[in-house]
C-alpha cells in the first residue's frame, strides 16, 4: 500500500510537468532519497521527449553525483525485499484511549487467544453451562480474578456470555498461583453447584515440536538497551563490539557472516524516566543522545542491516504497542537502519523474529516465584506459553488500547528477542529461540539502590537452524562462549 502511494506520487510529479514515466524508472526512483532534486534533473535533460525511462534516471543520478543519493541496483532491491515487516503498530495506531477502545482491545485479546485454544479443545460458552450439570466441561475465558481460599484457588473466568468460578486445588493450585490475570486460558472440570471443579488448566502455549526448522547461512546478532547518553554507557566495550562486527578482531569468521543486527529498545537513556536520572546522564538533551547513538551505529559496516525497535527509555509513547522512533530522529541514522515499533513481528529472509522490548518481564518476574532476572529467557517462556507479550493488565507495563491487540503472539515466531531487564539469557522453548540480550550500560546508582545487577555487553549471535553463541565484550575481551 505504502509502496503504491510512493509510486503514484512519483508518477504525478512527472505528469504535472508533461511527462510520462515507465515502471522501471518509477521503481528506481522509489529508492532515491532527494527525489525532488533528481526529478528536476531528469526533467531538465528530457526536453522534447514524453516518456522518462530508467536511462534518464541513471543519467540524472550520474550528473548529480551526490553521495547522499542511494544508487539503485537490483542487488539493493533484493536486500530491501528480504526484510518484511509482518506486524507493527507504526502508522496504524487508532486508539483514542476511550473506554470503548479498552472494550475493543480486550475483545480482540480474547478473540485471538481463544481462537488458538478452541482449535485444541472443545469448549462450551459460559452462558450454556446450565445444561451440563454434573458433567465434564471445558470453558475458554479471560482470567478476571484469582482468590486463595481454604478449598483452593478460585479462578473467575469471563467469556462474552458470562462469568464462572473454577476451583483449582491440589497440584492445580500450583498452576493457579502462577496465573497473571487478564490472560486467556481454558479450564476443564466437573460442573458442580455453579462452579467448575477443575481437573486441567490449559494455556494457549505452542505445540511441542510444532515449530518449523529453518536453516540459513548467515548470523543474526541480538543486542539491546544501548543507553547512549548515560554516564554508564560502556563505550570501550561497544567499540570492541563494532570492531568485531567489522571483522577487525578475533572471531571474524562468525562476524563476516553477520547479515542482521537487531536492537530491542532503549537506544538512548532518555530523560525523566526515573527520579534523579539527571545525575546518571552524560548527555542531558535527548536529541543529542540520538545523534551520538546514530554516530556509533554508523560505524557498523554497511552491508549489515540494523533493525531498531524502541523501549521505555526512548522518545515515543510509553504505552505499548509503541510506534517506531519519530521521523526527526530516524533521519539521523544511516540507510542501513530499519526503524520498527515495539513489538514488531518481522521476517528476515524468511526467519520470523518477534522483537519486544520486554517491559512486562518485570511483572512476570515479580508475580511468578520460580522466575528471576538472572535467567530472563525463562520469564520469556511464560509469555510464549500465554501467547501474549504483556498478559497482566495494570502492572508496570502500560498498554495503549488499540482496537486490535498487537501484543498477542498469534503466529509462532522462530525467535523472540527481548531486552529491558539488562541481563542475558538464551534458550529454546518448543523450537522457538528466546533471547534476552542484556545491555551496554554499567550498573547505575539507581539500579544499585534497587538491587538490579546488570550483565552488560553480552551479545547473542545465532545462525538460524545452527549455532547459537554468546559473545562477551565486557571488560576488554571478546570471549566467545556456547549459548
Ligand atoms: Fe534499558
Amino acid at each position: 500500500m505504502m509502496v503504491k502511494n510512493v509510486a503514484s506520487i512519483i508518477v504525478k510529479k512527472f505528469l504535472v510537468r508533461g511527462y510520462n514515466v515507465n515502471p522501471k524508472a518509477v521503481e528506481m526512483l522509489q529508492m532515491v532519497e532527494n527525489l525532488d532534486e533528481v526529478v528536476d534533473e531528469i526533467c531538465r535533460n528530457a526536453a522534447g521527449r514524453f516518456i522518462i525511462t530508467e536511462n534518464d534516471v541513471e543519467a540524472a543520478l550520474k550528473s548529480l553525483n551526490n553521495k547522499k543519493i542511494v544508487i539503485p541496483n537490483l542487488e539493493k532491491k533484493k536486500e530491501i525485499e528480504e526484510i518484511k515487516i509482518l506486524k507493527d503498530v507504526t502508522g496504524n495506531s487508532l486508539t483514542e484511549g476511550k473506554l470503548e477502545d479498552f472494550q475493543l482491545y480486550f475483545n480482540s485479546r480474547y478473540e485471538k487467544i481463544s481462537r488458538i485454544l478452541r482449535s485444541r479443545v472443545s469448549s462450551v460458552p459460559i452462558a450454556s453451562l446450565g445444561r451440563f450439570k454434573g458433567e465434564n466441561v471445558t470453558v475458554v475465558g479471560m482470567v478476571n480474578s484469582i482468590k486463595e481460599t481454604p478449598r483452593g484457588y478460585y479462578i473467575e473466568l469471563e467469556d462474552p456470555t458470562g462469568f464462572i468460578n473454577c476451583i483449582a486445588s491440589g497440584k492445580l493450585a500450583e498452576i493457579a498461583q502462577t496465573l497473571l490475570g487478564d490472560e486467556v486460558i481454558a479450564v476443564s472440570g466437573t460442573l458442580k453447584d455453579r462452579n467448575i471443579i477443575a481437573d486441567r488448566i490449559i494455556f494457549p502455549d505452542v505445540p511441542v515440536n510444532g515449530n518449523r526448522k529453518i536453516v540459513k547461512d548467515f548470523f543474526i546478532v541480538f543486542i539491546s538497551d544501548t543507553h547512549f547518553g548515560s554516564k554508564e554507557f560502556l563505550e570501550d566495550d561497544w567499540n570492541k563490539f563494532v570492531s568485531w562486527l567489522n571483522c577487525e578482531t578475533k572471531g571474524s569468521e562468525i562476524a563476516e557472516m553477520v547479515k542482521y543486527v537487531i536492537v530491542a529498545g532503549d537506544i538512548v537513556d532518555g530523560v525523566g524516566i526515573y527520579p534523579g536520572q539527571e545525575n546518571d546522564l552524560k548527555i542531558v538533551n535527548i536529541y543529542e543522545q540520538y545523534e551520538v547513538a546514530a554516530k556509533h551505529f554508523d560505524e557498523i559496516r554497511k552491508d549489515i542491516k540494523i533493525i531498531m525497535s524502541p523501549g521505555n527509555h526512548d522518545a515515543v509513547r510509553q504505552a505499548e504497542p509503541q510506534p517506531a522512533l519519530p521521523k526527526e530522529i530516524r533521519k539521523l541514522f544511516s540507510n542501513n537502519v530499519v526503524h520498527v515499533g515495539n513489538p514488531c513481528y518481522i521476517s528476515l529472509d524468511g526467519v520470523k523474529v518477534l522483537i519486544y522490548h520486554g517491559r512486562s518481564l518485570d511483572d512476570v518476574v515479580s508475580k511468578i516465584p520460580k522466575l528471576n532476572y538472572e535467567s530472563p529467557h525463562f520469564a520469556m517462556e511464560e509469555l510464549l506459553k500465554r501467547r501474549h507479550l504483556s498478559p497482566m493488565y495494570g502492572g508496570r507495563s502500560p498498554i495503549a488500547p488499540e482496537k486490535e491487540d498487537y501484543l498477542v503472539i498469534e503466529d509462532i515466531p522462530d525467535v523472540i528477542h527481548c531486552g529491558h531487564v539488562h541481563t542475558y539469557g538464551a534458550g529454546f522453548y518448543r523450537g522457538v529461540l528466546l533471547v534476552n540480550s542484556s545491555t551496554w550500560q554499567n550498573q547505575t546508582e539507581f539500579q544499585r539502590k534497587m538491587n538490579l545487577n546488570p550483565m552488560p555487553c553480552n551479545v547473542a549471535v545465532y545462525k538460524p537452524g545452527g549455532d547459537l553463541y554468546r559473545i562477551k565484550f565486557y571488560g576488554g575481551s571478546n570471549e566467545i562462549c556456547g549459548s
